[in-house]
């Protein structure tokens, strides 16, 4: 590990999430100090213990829930933060559909509360997670920040009105932030003891791969293959973990050194179908994945993935790791023999 970074902590948010504990993990290779903090309402509680396995770093886990402001004032009074990392949200679309003020809750009044405390601490430099699913996705990829933005549900819809309530706030003269619009982050901490294992069974293709090739699920089911892309199957946006990791990191960079705000994609920019990411896992693990073909997923698009121009030259960042590598990771992580105990 680097020595200490100068300056203050770092405050993450939904810090035992899957992408916050990578993050936290890249902060602390990094030689940053960490306040991390978590309900564990969906993470598990081992994260904070793999992570000290992993990186002997300055962290300090605190349970508690963003919304509770008195708490989240109490932290950025007593560390002395320099900036917050803001994951702590629900994620699911189809429970968003289902719980939409839950979602509304959890991911509009956690990020009010936040920044209230933000504002009360004088603490003015925030990384918030952000979506592609922002983005209308009928419009043809790759797509840029200034592309049209529209959403399907009330998960994207709360991500779309944190983006627009932090942007009131940056241009009120109190806050820089970079909001990052993830694609489709997957993989694993190299080292196969840090990866997705949220509480709740998950909808995402890569986690249900590992799934039905563990032979813990039935064939995993393959939403659609007629759309209009080279073999039928839906193309996405893949983007390892500790790529996006990093990319918050280059965040924090950015605005330590002034720059001000800004909205970026957070992918590769290379488009993969189903078909595709199967064939790669496939051929990097040895492992064949039984599937079957289904009708389209409601709420599914055809084709979406990023213009990453603008992260590469705003953050001096692009994702260094391949499909090869997701996929090698992610399986890691996730086959029944595989390194996750901790011992
Ligand atoms: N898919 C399957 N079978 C599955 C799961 C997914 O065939 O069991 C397909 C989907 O149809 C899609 C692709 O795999 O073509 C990727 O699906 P994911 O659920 O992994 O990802 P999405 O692109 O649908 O969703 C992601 C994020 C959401 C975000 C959305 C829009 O998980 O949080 O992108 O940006 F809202």
């Amino acid at each position: 590990m680097s020595l200490r970074k100068p300056g203050g902590a770092v405050l993450v948010t939904g810090a035992a999430g899957y992408i916050g504990s990578h993050t936290v993990l890249a902060l602390l290779r990094e030689g940053h100090a960490v306040i991390a903090l978590d309900d564990y309402s969906n993470a598990q509680r081992d994260v904070p213990t793999r992570v000290a396995r992993l990186c002997a770093g300055d962290v300090q886990w605190v349970e508690a829930d963003v919304r509770d402001q008195a708490t989240v004032e109490a932290v950025l009074a007593s560390q002395g933060v320099e900036a917050v990392i803001h994951f702590a949200a629900r994620k699911s679309v189809e429970e968003s559909c289902r719980l939409p003020l839950a979602y509304y809750d959890s991911n509009l009044i956690g990020t009010l509360r936040l920044l209230a405390a933000m504002e009360v601490s004088g603490v003015r430099r925030l990384v918030f997670s952000s979506s592609a699913t922002v983005y209308d996705a009928s419009q043809p990829s790759p797509v840029t920040e200034t592309g049209r933005l529209s959403c399907a549900s009330p998960y994207g819809r709360s991500k779309l009105m944190a983006e627009q309530i932090i942007s009131d706030v940056v241009n009120s003269g109190r806050l820089d932030c970079v909001a990052l619009r993830y694609f489709n982050p997957v993989g694993a901490d190299a080292s196969g003891k840090l990866g997705e294992d949220a509480a709740t069974p998950p909808s995402n293709l890569m986690p249900r791969i590992c799934l039905a090739a563990a032979g813990k699920s039935d064939p995993l089911q393959i939403f659609g293959n007629d759309y209009d892309t080279p073999d039928g199957t839906g193309v996405r946006d893949y983007v390892h973990v500790a790529d996006v990791a990093d990319a918050h990191v280059a965040a924090l960079r950015y605005l330590a050194a002034g720059h001000g705000s800004a909205m970026l994609n957070i992918g590769t920019g290379c488009g993969t179908s189903v078909l595709q990411l199967l064939r790669t896992f496939t051929e990097v693990t040895g492992v064949d994945v039984p599937y079957t073909i289904e009708a389209r997923r409601q709420g599914d698009v055809a084709s979406l993935f990023a213009d990453v121009s603008e992260a590469r030259r705003m953050l001096d960042w692009s994702a260094r790791r391949g499909l090869a590598e997701m996929c090698a990771d992610a399986w890691r992580w996730a086959r029944p023999d595989g390194d996750r105990a901790l011992g």
